[in-house]
């Protein structure tokens, strides 16, 4: 037989190369070419407005991402997802991690979980992945997102997979949307709409009551409760009345969101200021333009008050029995 001829090192070689090649063939061929540029915007976004981070890593006692943990995913506590154990829903590491992570995820998956809330294994995703606002991307924002989450160092962290009591349905973030801005709105007040999109301001800002339905005509008008480690606190009303945020400047929002105070008083860190600190002043001006086009609404929320109980989200909140 000829094989005997050939050296045991040498058959070591081919048995390498022939792993290797059927590890090549498994991986996926990334499909978005990876620029400078997309690194710079994916970069913007993904640890700025589109706030991944905050969702999809291990948060320290503060409320901030675990350093070295970025994107390696964790188990949502049943206070943060609003779903009672025995079941779970897992914000899945998306490091480009092979066994536990999203490396061996092509782009066209990672595309159509962004977009359509589609998991890598076909599962339909819980609404808690804002992919009914990162619809909205562009390709070109979709593409920077994906070449930019290939960057990041790989973290080995294996997790849980989710236990849902039934397939996920679709509610209010779905259909509960602003009406889209006329085409002649003012070009700074469309931006700011699309950038308002991508940082999910409306999972946050919505009203919804205990059982985290909307209340119909209060988009962006606050009151939702969050219960975190790092305290109890329920989100503003970010309309332009004055039991919302009318007195507000551009100079005043922008110092909102780069300082995470207003005047004296510190914002709870749920609100994702340390993230959107690094947007450039032409975005947060154009999202404060944008907010300015919205319909008051009149709903006091008062984190510095009492929490009492609210008639009109029926959620215990600051200034609650002032509605
Ligand atoms: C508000 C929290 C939140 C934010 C913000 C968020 N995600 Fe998610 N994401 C989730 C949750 C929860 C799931 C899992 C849903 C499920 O399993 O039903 C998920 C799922 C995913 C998946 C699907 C993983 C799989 O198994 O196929 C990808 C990819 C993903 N997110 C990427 C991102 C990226 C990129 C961003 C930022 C642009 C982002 N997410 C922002 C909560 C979030
Ligand atoms: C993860 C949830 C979350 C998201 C996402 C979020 N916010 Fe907030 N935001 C909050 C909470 C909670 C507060 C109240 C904080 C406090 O009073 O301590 C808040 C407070 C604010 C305030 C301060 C209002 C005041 O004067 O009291 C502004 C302004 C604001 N958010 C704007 C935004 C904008 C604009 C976006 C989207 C780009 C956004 N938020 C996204 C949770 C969120």
């Amino acid at each position: 037989m000829r094989f005997r001829r050939l050296s045991w090192p040498f058959l070591v070689f081919l048995t390498v190369i022939a792993i290797c090649g059927a590890e090549t063939s498994k991986s996926v061929s990334p499909s978005f070419a990876r620029t400078p540029k997309r690194l710079m915007r994916g970069q913007y976004l993904v640890e700025g407005l589109a706030h991944c981070f905050d969702c999809h890593s291990e948060r320290d006692a503060k409320g901030n991402p675990v350093r070295g943990m970025k994107g390696a995913g964790r188990v949502l506590p049943p206070e943060e997802s609003r779903i009672a154990l025995p079941h779970l829903l897992v914000c899945p590491n998306i490091t480009p991690d092979r066994k536990t992570g999203a490396g061996s995820w092509s782009d066209a998956q990672l595309a159509r979980a962004l977009r359509d809330g589609i998991g890598h294994d076909a599962r339909i995703l819980d609404k808690t992945m804002p992919y009914w606002n990162f619809r909205n991307l562009t390709d070109e924002d979709l593409a920077s997102i994906i070449v930019f989450l290939r960057s990041i160092p790989a973290v080995h962290h294996p997790l849980p997979k989710r236990k849902l009591a039934a397939q996920p349905v679709t509610d209010w973030r779905a259909e509960v949307q602003p009406l889209a801005l006329a085409s002649d709105a003012p070009a700074a007040a469309r931006r700011g709409e699309y950038l308002v999109y991508i940082g999910n301001c409306t999972g946050c800002h919505t009203t919804t009551d205990p059982q985290n339905h909307a209340i119909p005509g209060m988009l962006f008008a606050g009151g939702r409760v969050f219960v975190r480690p790092w305290g109890t606190v329920a989100s503003a009303n970010l309309t332009r009345d004055a039991s919302g945020i009318g007195y507000y400047d551009e100079a005043q929002f922008i110092r909102t969101i780069r300082t995470g105070y207003v005047g004296a008083r510190p914002l709870n860190r749920t609100m994702p200021y340390p993230v959107y600190r690094n947007l450039t002043d032409d975005d947060l001006k154009a999202i404060f333009a944008y907010l300015r086009t919205l319909p008051p609404v009149v709903h006091r929320v008062d984190n510095t008050e009492a929490a009492t109980l609210c008639p009109k989200d029926k959620n215990r909140h600051g200034f609650g029995d002032r509605n």
